[in-house]
């Protein structure tokens, strides 16, 4: 069983680890965090390279994030990760952002250097990575429905499907009136023509079933960056009825276990894959943010098993 930390840990973070060796500097925060496979697949990427330094899981509440980022530095941390439902409110608590986190709204990595906290996303480049490794595709080819685009990690998403130039974007959330800003902000980007029809090439539209049908015929790829499917009895966010054969669906859940929406994919015959290859891509980066040096790929892929 892994240890989980927890803010009260790092306020007496020397005595509460003072056996540990290698020492723990590398960490991802949630809540909740057990889910999390960044410790395993980012401490096999340490012992490959050896850097004798450990990664560990916090569960961070978020009214505890600032004191914790906070602490974290002082504690000469490396770095961090941030998973649910850290990566918007963080954003506020680092030193520095680099600038295509800045407009992404959210950052997923911390680089703790030279006294300063410094905020950066790797999930859209991650992304990239994996739907390529996943489906032999290139996003600026695709039709792309994203369901949570107002989240983390569904804004970092739809940035780089937007910068990556897609064939066309719909936005979908819960909370509409993020899917709204998001798709205002987004404008830019789609204002060229492009070869297919008369749609438009960027939509923010509501949660409901009929808005959904109409847009999953003209989809290629739909990708569930909500948090549904999290827990293992989450419903799936798409209902079965609407998925047909010529989709790809992306789920971001990590899990090896199909969730209700991969289950549902594969009964209907549409190719889907799960969040593995881009935990895998995005925590690369991350490994490369801290180290500057390259990161031991197939460690971290072995280690995610
Ligand atoms: N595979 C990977 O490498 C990777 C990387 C990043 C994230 N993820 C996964 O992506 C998911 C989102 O992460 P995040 O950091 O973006 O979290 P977040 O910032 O907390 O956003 C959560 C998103 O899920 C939506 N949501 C939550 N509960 C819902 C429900 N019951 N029905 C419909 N929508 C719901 C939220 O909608 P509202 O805006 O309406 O609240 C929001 O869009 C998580 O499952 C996370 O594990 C995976």
């Amino acid at each position: 069983m892994k240890t989980i930390y927890t803010l009260s840990d790092l306020r007496d973070w020397k005595k509460r680890t003072r056996d540990v060796t290698p020492s723990i500097r590398l960490g991802v925060l949630g809540d909740p965090v057990t889910h999390s496979l960044s410790p395993e697949m980012q401490n096999a990427a340490l012992q490959e390279c050896d850097i004798a330094q450990q990664y560990a899981p916090f569960q961070i509440a978020p009214d505890e994030l600032e004191t914790a980022i906070r602490l974290l530095g002082e504690l000469d941390f490396a770095g961090l990760n941030l998973t649910v439902p850290h990566k918007i409110a963080a954003l506020a608590f680092v030193d520095e952002v680099e600038e295509r986190a800045r407009k992404i709204g959210a950052i997923n990595t911390i680089v703790f250097r030279e006294g300063k906290s410094l905020g950066w996303n790797t999930d859209g480049p991650g992304f990239e990575r994996a739907i390529r490794e996943e489906f032999s595709v290139d996003l600026r080819d695709l039709r792309i429905l994203l369901l949570g685009a107002g989240g983390g990690a569904g804004r970092a998403l739809a940035y780089q499907c937007a910068r990556e130039n897609c064939e066309r974007l719909v936005l979908v959330n819960r909370t509409f009136e993020k899917a709204q800003v998001l798709a205002r902000e987004l404008a830019a980007y789609f204002s060229g023509p492009r070869v297919l029809g008369p749609e438009a090439r960027l939509e923010a539209i509501r949660w409901e079933e009929s808005a959904l049908r109409t847009q999953l015929g003209r989809t290629d790829l739909v990708i569930n960056a909500t948090s549904l499917g999290l827990a293992p009895l989450d419903p799936s966010p798409l209902p079965h009825a609407l998925i047909a054969p010529h989709h790809m669906i992306y789920d971001l859940i990590c899990r090896k276990a199909p969730t209700r929406l991969l289950a549902a994919a594969a009964e209907s015959g549409a190719r889907g894959a799960n969040g593995l290859a881009m935990l895998l891509h995005q925590g690369a980066l991350a490994f490369e943010l801290w180290f500057d040096r390259p990161a031991p790929l197939a460690a971290m892929r072995a280690a995610l098993g």
